[in-house]
C-alpha cells in the first residue's frame, strides 16, 4: 500500500496535458461550458449587491425587486445550461479516449502485454478514462471558482477596504486546512480504490474457477480468503470515514472563522459608522462564495492527482507502437516465387530477461510433417509463437523460402496458418460464429456443415436442438475439451491453410475424443506443411522429421528411429507417453 501510494505521487503533469491535447476533446463544447459557467458566476456575483440595496429599504426604487427576480431566474437558467454542456462533454471525452485506447490494446505487439494483468488492462478502457474526464471537468470548475474568488474580493475591496484586508490573514489558514484535508482524503480514497480493485480481482479470478475450487474441496478456505478481502475493503472505507470525521469540522472551522470576522469586525465598523448593516449582509454572502470556492480547490487537487496517474497509464498504451501489418512482400508472391520451407537461422529469443531459445537452426520442409519433441518448458510453444510472428527473434531470423519472414505482410502470413492448441479457446457466440471466426461471415450452412463433418464435430453439433446456432457459453464452457478441439479443427478445414501448427492438440483428451480428433487431424494434415508438438508414438512414429528440443536448444534431429537409437532423452519422453497411452486405452 505504502509503495503504491508513493508510486502514485510520482506522476507528473506532462502526460496529463499530452493526453488532453491529443485526445480529440470536444473543445467547442468545453469552451461553451466554460463561458456559460463564467456567466453564471457573473450573475451570482451581482446578487449580494442587489440584496444589499434591498436591505437598505430601497424596495420601491430602481426596479430592484424586478432586478432581483430577473437575476435569480437568469442564474437558474444559466446554471442548467452550463450543467448541460458539462454533462455532454464528459461522455464525449470518455468515448474519444476509450476509442483511441481500444485499437491499441488489440494491435500492440505481444510483448507489450507482459507485465500487467488483464484486469489492469481492462482499467485502461474503463475507469482510467473517467478519471481523466473528471479532472478535465474539475479544471473548468476550478477556473470558475478562481473567477468567483477574485470577483468577490474585488467587489468587497470596493465596498470596504478595512474589512476585506481583515479577511486576508485567514487565507494561509484556509490553504493549510485545504492541503491537509486534501492530502488525507486523497490518501485514504486511494486506499479504498486499491482495496476495491483487489476485491474485484479476487472474485474475477475465483468465480470462473468454481469447478477447480469444488474439486479440490477448498470452499471453506476460499470463503475465508473472500472474507479477508471483503474485510480489507471495509477497513479502507473505515479509514476514509475517520478522515471525513475530522475533515468536515476543519472545513467548517474555516467558515466559522471567516463569518466570525465579518460579523465581529463588521459590527465594530458599523458602530463607528464606517460600514452599513446592509453591507455587512453583502459581505456575509460573498464570504459564503469564497468558502465554497476554496473547497473546490481541494476537490480539484485530488481529482487531478488521480487523473495524472490514469493519464500516465493510458499514455503507456496510447503511445505503444502497433504491429505493422503491411510489409514489403505479399505472401502469395513469396509462395509463387520460392518454396514454402520455414527456416530458423541462428534464432535466439528471450521473454524480457528470460532467455528461452538459443541459437536455433532448423528447417521445416514444405508439404511434410515435422514433429517437435521436448520436455515441458523447453521452448516448443515459443518456436510456434516465432513462426506465427507473435514475437520477433532477438538474434537471427526466420525465413520463408528465401524471403525473411519479417518482410512478408503480417496479416496474410498469419492467415496462412491454422493453430490448434491444447486448450482450443472459444469466444462467446454460436458454434457457427466460432467455426467461421476471422474467416468469412457469408459462409453457407453447407460449407460449415461440411467442415464440421470432416472434423468429426457434426455428430455432437447435430444433437443440440439449435445445431450450429447453439450458444457455446462463456469461453465455450458448454462444450467439452474434445468438442472444442473438433470445432477448432473444423475452423482449420474451412481456412484451408498452407501451414498447420498443432500444439499438443490431442494430449488432454479422453480416449474416444482423442481417437476422433486424431483421425480428423490426419485428414487435415494431408499434403500440408504441418508442425506438431507431440510425444505420442501414433503421431511421431511416421513423421518425416523429428526435432528434439531441450532447454531452448536443439539436441537432436532425424526420424523417430534415428532418435530412438541416439537419444536417451527422446527414449524417455516416448516411454512416458506410451505408459500414459496404455493407461488411457485401458479405460476405453
Ligand atoms: N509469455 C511468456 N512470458 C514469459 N515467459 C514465458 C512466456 N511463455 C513461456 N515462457 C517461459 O518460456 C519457457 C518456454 O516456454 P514454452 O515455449 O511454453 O515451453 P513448452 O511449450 O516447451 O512447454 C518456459 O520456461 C516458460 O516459463
Ligand atoms: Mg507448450
Amino acid at each position: 500500500m505504502k509503495e503504491a501510494v508513493e508510486a502514485y505521487r510520482q506522476y507528473g503533469w506532462k502526460k496529463f496535458f499530452q493526453l488532453m491535447f491529443k485526445s480529440r476533446l470536444p473543445w467547442t463544447l468545453y469552451i461553451i461550458s466554460i463561458i456559460t459557467a463564467f456567466l453564471t458566476t457573473t450573475i451570482s456575483l451581482g446578487l449580494p449587491i442587489v440584496t444589499q440595496k434591498l436591505m437598505e429599504g430601497k424596495i420601491f426604487e430602481d426596479g430592484l425587486v424586478t432586478q432581483y427576480v430577473l437575476l435569480s431566474v437568469a442564474s437558474a437558467v444559466m446554471v442548467s445550461i452550463s450543467a448541460f454542456f458539462a454533462y455532454v462533454t464528459g461522455p464525449i471525452t470518455r468515448r474519444n479516449i476509450q476509442q483511441t485506447i481500444w485499437p491499441k490494446l488489440i494491435r500492440m505487439p505481444m510483448r507489450k502485454y507482459a507485465g500487467s494483468s488483464s484486469l489492469q488492462q481492462i482499467s485502461r478502457v474503463t475507469i482510467d478514462p473517467s478519471f481523466v474526464d473528471s479532472a478535465i471537468s474539475d479544471l473548468r470548475m476550478m477556473l470558475t471558482a478562481t473567477y468567483s474568488l477574485v470577483g468577490s474580493f474585488v467587489i468587497m475591496y470596493n465596498m470596504n477596504v478595512k474589512l476585506t484586508l481583515a479577511l486576508l490573514p485567514i487565507i494561509p489558514y484556509i490553504l493549510i486546512v485545504s492541503a491537509v484535508v486534501g492530502h488525507f482524503t486523497q490518501k485514504t480514497q486511494y486506499g479504498v480504490q486499491e482495496k476495491l480493485s483487489g476485491l474485484t480481482a479476487f472474485f474475477a479470478e475465483r468465480l470462473p474457477k468454481i469447478r477447480l475450487i469444488k474439486t479440490f474441496g477448498k470452499e471453506a478456505e476460499e470463503i475465508e480468503r473472500g472474507h479477508a478481502v471483503i474485510h480489507d475493503q471495509y477497513g479502507a472505507e473505515k479509514k476514509r470515514a475517520v478522515v471525513d470525521l475530522f475533515a468536515e469540522p476543519l472545513m467548517q472551522s474555516v467558515r466559522a472563522i471567516v463569518v466570525g470576522i465579518v460579523l465581529i469586525y463588521g459590527s465594530i465598523l458599523v458602530s463607528r459608522g464606517e460600514l452599513k448593516v446592509s453591507e455587512v449582509i453583502a459581505f456575509y454572502l460573498y464570504v459564503q462564495f469564497i468558502h465554497n470556492d476554496v473547497l473546490k480547490y481541494g476537490i480539484f487537487w485530488q481529482s487531478v492527482k488521480q487523473a495524472r496517474g490514469a493519464a500516465e497509464k493510458i499514455s503507456g498504451i496510447r503511445d505503444a507502437e502497433e504491429e505493422k501489418l503491411q510489409r514489403e512482400h505479399s505472401f502469395d508472391t513469396v509462395a509463387d516465387r520460392s518454396s514454402g520451407d520455414i527456416t530458423f537461422e541462428n534464432v535466439s529469443f528471450s521473454y524480457g530477461e528470460k532467455n528461452v531459445l538459443s541459437h536455433i537452426n532448423l528447417t521445416i520442409p514444405e508439404g511434410k510433417t515435422t514433429a517437435i519433441v521436448g520436455p515441458s518448458g523447453s521452448g516448443k510453444t515459443t518456436i510456434f509463437s516465432l513462426i506465427e510472428r507473435l514475437y520477433e527473434p532477438n538474434v537471427g531470423r526466420v525465413m520463408i523460402g528465401d524471403t525473411p519472414a519479417e518482410d512478408i505482410h503480417l496479416d496474410e502470413w498469419r492467415q496462412s496458418i491454422a493453430y490448434v492448441s491444447q486448450s482450443a479457446p472459444l469466444l462467446s457466440g454460436t458454434i457457427r460464429d466460432n467455426i467461421t471466426y476471422g474467416i468469412r461471415d457469408d459462409m453457407s450452412d453447407e460449407e460449415v456443415i461440411n467442415a464440421a463433418k470432416l472434423a468429426a464435430a457434426y455428430e455432437f453439433i447435430e444433437e443440440f436442438p439449435d445445431g450450429l446456432d447453439t450458444e457455446v457459453g462463456e469461453f465455450g464452457s458448454r462444450l467439452s475439451g474434445g468438442q472444442r478441439q473438433r470445432l477448432a479443427i473444423a475452423r482449420a478445414f474451412i481456412m484451408n491453410p498452407d501451414y498447420l501448427l498443432l500444439d499438443e492438440a490431442t494430449s488432454n483428451l479422453d480416449a474416444r475424443s482423442e481417437h476422433l480428433v486424431h483421425q480428423a487431424l490426419q485428414k487435415l494434415m494431408r499434403g500440408r506443411t504441418t508442425i506438431m508438438i507431440s510425444h505420442d508414438l501414433k503421431d511421431i512414429g511416421h513423421v518425416h522429421q523429428v526435432i528434439l528440443v531441450d532447454q531452448g536448444k536443439i539436441v537432436g534431429t532425424g526420424n523417430h528411429k534415428d532418435l530412438m537409437g541416439e537419444s536417451d532423452l527422446y527414449q524417455k519422453l516416448v516411454d512416458i507417453q506410451n505408459q500414459k497411452s496404455s493407461k488411457l486405452a485401458a479405460t476405453m
